[in-house]
Parts: C-alpha cells; structure tokens; sequence
C-alpha cells in the first residue's frame, strides 16, 4: 500500500523507531523501520506481501519528499529484498543441511521414503531442489497434496520463493481449479486430481483397453500401466506428499505409482510422511530406503484436564483467553472440528476480549478451514506484531498440512469429523469423533517448533491413555468406495480384490460400491463398466451425482441439473444468517422455496435468478447470499458443462418441467428415499433407519410423505441435508431393479426390498 507522504510532510515518520536502515538508489535515500504495525503512520505504510515485515519508507530528494522516486525505488528494493530475504529463510530450513544428501539419494534410488517433522521443508522445499538439480528439464515435478487449501498456500509460498507468478513456472491444481499453464514445472495438485489425471481422454481410455487386452496385458502387471504412462510422461518426479494422511486418493496412487515405477524406470517416486512409522511405506515399496531429516523439536509440556469438558467449544475459548491473559508472549493453535465451530468461536472471542477492552493486549484471531476465501488464508502466515498474539482457529489441516511459525500454545480438544461409513446399510456420516493418540501428538508438537512449547489437552490423562487409538484407521477402510471402484474401473482394473492395496478395505464396503454401481448401471452384471458408467466416471463428482446429470440427457433438463449438481458441490455456505438480522435473512431464504418446490429446486432458483441479474454482488447482498460460494458454483457449473460436451451430452434447457428434473435427481439419489412416520420422523426406504429433515430445508415444515434426500449428516439426531419430494411411483419406473411396488405402497407393513446383495461383483 502506498499513500502519498506529502500529506504528513510534517511528521516525521521515523520519530518513534528505535532503528531503521537506509538505502540509497540513485537520489533517493529509503528509510526503512520495522516496529508495531499500530505505530506506523498510515501515510508512509508499505507492506510487503505479508510475508515480508512491516516497512516504511521515506524518500528524500533534496529537501522534497519525491513520490515518483519513492515508488520505483521501493518497487525495486522490495522485489530483491523480499526474494533475498526467502532465500535467507530457506536456508534456515531443517532440511536445507540434507540437500545435497538429499539429491544423490534421489538420483541412487528410484523410489525413496523421506520422513521429517511437520515444518522442516519437504513439500516446499523438496521439488524446489529437484527443479536446481535440473529434473524439470524432461519434466514436471508432481507434488499432491490431501487438502485443497495446503495445495494452493503451498504453491503461493514457492512462487513467491522462485520469485515467479503463481500459474506460471509454479502452480497448483485442485477439483475445479486449474491454476498451471504451459510453463509449470513444480506442480501442486490434490491426490485426487492426479488420480483423475491418470484417468486421461475417454477415447484414449478405450483405446488402451484395446490395446491393453490383446498385447501388453501379460507385461503390464495390473494392466493399466500404459495409459498412465502416458499421463506419467510429463512427470519426471512424482511426490506423494503428507503419505501419513493415507487419504482414500493417496492409498489408490500407492498402488498405482508403484505399479507405473516398474515400467518406467526413469520415473522418480517420493513418498514423504511426516510421522516415523516409515518402515510401513518402505516396505509396501519394496523396501524402498527411508531418508530421515532429522527435525528440531523443542520439548513441549502437556497438560490434561482433571475431568471430562462438557462442552469443549467454550472451555477452548477459556483456555484460548486464560493464556493470552497469564502467559508469556507466543501464538496460540486451537484445533477445531470444522467451519461452523470455527466460527462460532471467533464470534465469541470477539465478544468477549472486546468486553476486556484494552485491558489485555491485542488478540488476533485467524481462522483457516478449507472454504476459507484464499485472501484470508494468506492472513495465518502474516508474522504476529509485537505486543499481540495471534490465535489460530483451525481444523485438522493445521495439524500437519500447514506450518504456521511462531506458534507457541496449542488447544487441543481432542476432537475431528470424520467420516463414517457402514458397510452394511451403505451410509455415510461425518461425524465428530475422538482423534488418535497419533494425532494428539501430531497436534502437540505444532508447539515445539521454533521454542519450548505447551499444549492444552482438553481431556482426561486418563482418557488419553486409554480411549483414544493408537492411529487414526485410513480413510479407505471407513469411506464409501463407489467413486474409487469407478475410477478403478475406468482405468480398466477390474480385479479390485486382488489391487495391491497397502491396507485392503473391507470386501463388504468394495462389494457394496459393486453393488450401488450396479444399481445405478455403471456397471452391468459382470462388473463392467457400461456406456452410462464410463459416462459418469468423467465427472469429478460423487456416482449418485454424475448419474443424474448422465441422465439428465433422457429428460431434456441437462442445463437446470449441471447448476443443481453445481450448487450441491458448495456445500452448506450458499446462505449467510447475520445473527442481527436472523429475520430478513429467513425470509430471504424462504422466496426461494415459494410453492415448497423442495431444497433442489430452490437452490436452482438461486443459482438461476443470480444469472438473470447478470451475476450481480449486489443481488446477493440482498438475499443473504455469499457472493464468493456462488463464484464458485458458477465456476463448477462451467466446468461441468465442458463435461457434458465431453461425454456427448447436449446442453438442453427445460425449466418448466420440475418434474422432469426431479426424475434426473431421482435416477440418481433413488437409494436416499425415505418416507414419512406417524410420529413426523422419516424412515428410509431400504435399510429402514431413522431420519428427520434438516432444520434449515425448506420442506422442514411441510413434511412430505415421501422424499429423497443429498446426504445424511448426524449432529443431535440424523438429519436428511438437501430434501424434495417425491412421488413414489417414481421409484418403481426409475429404478425398477432396486424398488418394487410393494416397497413403495402406502401400506403399513414392509417386507425387505429386492435385489440387495445381488449385484454383479
Ligand atoms: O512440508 P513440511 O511440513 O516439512 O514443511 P513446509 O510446508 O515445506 O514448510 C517449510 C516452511 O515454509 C515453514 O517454516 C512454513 O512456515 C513456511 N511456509 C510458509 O511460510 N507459507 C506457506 N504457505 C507454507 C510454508
Ligand atoms: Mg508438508
């Protein structure tokens, strides 16, 4: 930020620094003074893309003040002092004494395990020092990522290291957002994208079928390999980064990477985790050698509770506000479950050092979550002034994704959502559930990075040593497998029983992907992947939704369903409720749902009114909507429209029809219907279970006889997010291999459907 100096030509900027340096260019002398932001004067503020300290600079030309001199010289300076002052901190980096080590083992080992503390530098560092070692010359360097948001921020600090563009040499590449060009060398992406990567053209995908079956099926191991290849040409080095996550995306690029490493022999593969139970990779690599960088660790005193917290969103914010209050300076991490207990938090914080009044020092407060816009991100990384604190608000991603200096104090809960399937019924939940001991340690020791640290358990010594699970079960063994097997599928693995998983999922959860591909015929009865399943695997999104805009075709409404599809990927952040104007927002909401056309429907009037006001701001300020979610859903609308012309689907509009859009979402959502009870709870269909409708849905007080719902989400009961009615006849005509007319009849007594467990495998 630059503000013209003549307007406090009087003052003298540095009265109250106790040093600053001097820099002549050319005529201009610059002053720069680093001291509490609060004392700087607005007019002579310069910051330094938040990475750099606070500066402020003064010119001097003649007896004038010169702005024009000011400006370029500080442009100047700030470029080569900010790249200068990176290269310095790069340096200072843990890993930066095993650099060379590092390099000759790469070069001696095709496949190499690299184990270091959370904040010592691989994943920034690493395919920096394989780009100087000249291995970007005959390709990109990969690097995933198990969140979106450590992908993108991890990037932005590398280009700014490299002193390029973002996009350009440097860039990332997350579900819906593409952000390298022709000139990427370094590459973040998500797990899952480079998995959907390996997925390549449709056409290119049938053609190695082909290929696949009559030459190469008895040189290719798993039979897949030369189509990945193909995608893995344009890598030189591919790293699987954050390995101990063992996301669901990153155990299926184990066993496929590892495969592809056989058949190209020039690929490097890195495998870096951040904890030590590296012998478990090494071993699943073929013994694969385990370079260590030895971390710094500072000890960290832990301290429990006495008894169980009741509630431990509030004994946080005690906690958060008794050290900022009693303690020594240093920031403070608190590990939250998610977004809405994120923010509920900072509103109370807020609340309550404001009560305080400046009896107490400046307390800032960061949230970082995955949603969080990008700007605001970047705000968890900006150095803490001096006299403040910086608390972090977190949830499990600052656990090991991110390293945020300075952190001295962390909270820890003890709690995560996680996501919980039941392979029996085929029900997936995010639920709040006690983490690991793993990763209670993980946590703790974000407090001992750059000092001695403390961390706040905020449950029992006892509850730690004997409730919580030595570590945490992978996700592949607790998640719904229908989108992995599709994509396996798709790749042309047909054997899933026998893919080399590190840790198998159950056979009961891969046999119940099986057989809900089945019942949406992306499979037929041999478990091949059919016309609609191949189709569907185009789209980066969940089966039941792929399928409804696969058949969206048949009732002419592809157009209305992309933005449905589109507006359910958001999630729950399209409305906001200001708690002082709970009222007008309500009511907002509620214009969309006039004629209780079910919460589908409404979001597609949202997304659709928002178009015909030309995508105005000021419309959604109007109704309550968050400007930013709705950017983002037109961005996935885009892109799936891209999909459809992809898949040879044409874009056909029918927005009178409701019914013909239900009956898309139907032939996609059919196994979420549940019908109502006496008592005004629902009972799903199959695997009859207990639900209620969401409060926040529009049908919440009109209570259908029959719906179908998005998801399930279990907070104090099981609640149905995202709810339409339906007419139950639809049920037999769309899915008739799943329902019967029995099943759908208004008649008290059920009898079990038919057609479970009896797909193809
Ligand atoms: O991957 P690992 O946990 O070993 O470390 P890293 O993510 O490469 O982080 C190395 C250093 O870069 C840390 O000191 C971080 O604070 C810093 N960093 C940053 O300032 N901004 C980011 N977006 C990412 C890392
Ligand atoms: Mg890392």
């Amino acid at each position: 930020r630059y503000r013209d100096p003549s307007a406090a030509d009087k003052m003298n900027p540095f009265a109250e620094q106790e040093a600053w340096e001097e820099h002549q260019i050319g005529k201009a002398t610059l002053k720069f003074g680093s001291k509490n932001r609060k004392e700087i004067s607005d007019d002579y503020e310069y910051v330094f893309d938040n990475q750099i300290d606070f500066i402020k600079a003064s010119v001097m030309d003649g007896d004038n003040y010169n702005n024009e001199v000011l400006k370029e010289s500080v442009e100047d300076l700030r470029t080569k002092s900010a790249l200068e002052k990176l290269q310095e901190e790069r340096k200072t980096l843990p890993i930066y004494h095993y650099r060379d080590e590092l390099l000759q083992a790469v070069n001696d080992h095709q496949v190499l395990v690299i184990v270091g503390e959370t904040g010592s530098g691989k994943t920034t560092q690493i395919p920096q020092y394989l780009h100087e070692a000249g291995y970007t010359k005959r390709g990109k360097v990969g690097c995933t990522q198990p969140r979106r948001v450590a992908a993108m921020s991890v990037a932005a600090r590398v280009s700014q290291e490299m002193g390029v563009k973002l996009g350009h040499e440097v860039g990332y590449s997350i579900r819906f957002e593409d952000c390298t060009s022709e000139k990427t060398i370094l590459k973040y992406m998500t797990d899952g994208m480079l998995l959907r990567e390996f997925l390549g053209e449709p056409d290119l995908a049938s053609y190695r079928c082909a290929i696949l079956y009559s030459h190469i099926n008895g040189f290719c191991s798993v039979g897949y390999s030369c189509l990945f290849n193909m995608a893995a040409t344009f890598y030189s080095v591919v790293m699987v980064d954050e390995a101990h996550e063992r996301t669901l995306s990153t155990d299926i690029l184990f066993g496929l990477v590892k495969d592809i490493a056989r058949f190209r022999p020039d690929l490097k593969l890195l495998i870096s985790s951040a904890t030590l139970d590296a012998e478990k990779f090494s071993d699943y690599f073929d013994s694969a050698p385990i370079f260590k960088i030895p971390g710094r660790r500072f000890p960290v005193e832990i301290h429990y509770t006495k008894a169980p917290e009741a509630d431990y969103l509030d004994a946080a914010i005690v906690s958060v506000l008794q050290i900022h209050v009693t303690q020594e300076a240093g920031d403070i991490l608190v590990f939250f479950t998610g977004q809405e207990e994120i923010e509920t938090a900072e509103e109370i914080l807020k609340h309550r050092t404001r009560g305080l009044g400046t009896k107490i020092a400046e307390l800032i407060i960061c949230p970082i979550y995955a949603n969080l816009p990008t700007e605001l991100q970047a705000k968890i990384f900006e150095p803490t002034p001096e006299g403040a604190r910086k608390v972090v608000l977190a949830t499990n991603i600052a656990e090991t994704s991110l390293t945020i200096d300075g952190i001295k104090y962390v909270i820890d809960p003890g709690f995560c959502k996680m996501k919980s399937y039941n392979p029996r019924t085929g029900m997936e939940s995010l639920l709040v559930t006690p983490i690991s001991k793993a990763s209670a340690n993980q946590r703790a020791g974000r407090s001992g990075r750059t000092g001695p640290g403390k961390c706040f358990r905020l449950f029992t010594a006892y509850n730690y040593h004997h409730d919580l699970d030595e570590n945490t079960v992978p996700e592949i063994q607790r998640t719904n497998l229908a989108n992995v097997v599709l994509t396996l599928k798709s790749l042309g693995i047909h054997d899933l029983l026998n893919f080399d998983f590190m840790d198998p999922p159950p056979a009961e959860a891969l046999l119940k992907a099986l057989e809900m591909l089945f019942a949406l015929s992306a499979l037929n009865k041999l478990g091949e992947l059919t016309k609609v399943g191949r189709r569907m695997a185009e789209f980066p999104l969940d089966p039941m939704l792929s399928k409804m805009i696969v058949t969206s075709d048949k009732y002419n409404c592809s157009d209305e369903v992309i933005s449905i599809a589109a507006m359910l990927s958001i999630g729950n952040s399209i409305f906001y409720r200001p708690k002082d104007k709970q009222v007008h927002a309500d009511n907002a909401r509620l214009n969309f749902h006039t004629g209780n056309v079910g919460d589908h429907i409404a979001l597609l009037k949202v997304y659709s009114s928002w178009k015909e006001t030309n995508y105005s701001t000021q419309w959604c300020y109007e109704n309550y909507i968050q400007v930013r979610s709705m950017k983002r859903a037109r961005d996935i609308r885009d892109q799936l429209e891209g999909l459809l012309e992809r898949v040879e689907i044409e874009l056909s509009s029918n927005t009178n029809d409701l019914e013909a859009i239900k009956k898309s979402i139907t032939s996609g959502f059919f196994p979420h219907s549940a019908k109502l009870q006496k008592n005004g709870s629902y009972r799903t269909v199959k695997h009859p279970q207990t639900v209620h409708i969401h409060p926040s849905s529009g049908l919440a007080q009109v209570l259908p006889r029959w719906v179908i719902y998005h998801e399930l989400v279990l907070t104090t009961k099981e609640y149905m997010r995202q709810v339409t009615e339906l007419k139950p006849e639809w049920l037999v005509e769309i899915a008739p291999h799943y329902y019967q007319m029995k099943d759908v009849e208004d008649t008290g007594s059920r009898r079990m459907p038919r057609g479970e467990g009896r797909a193809a495998s």
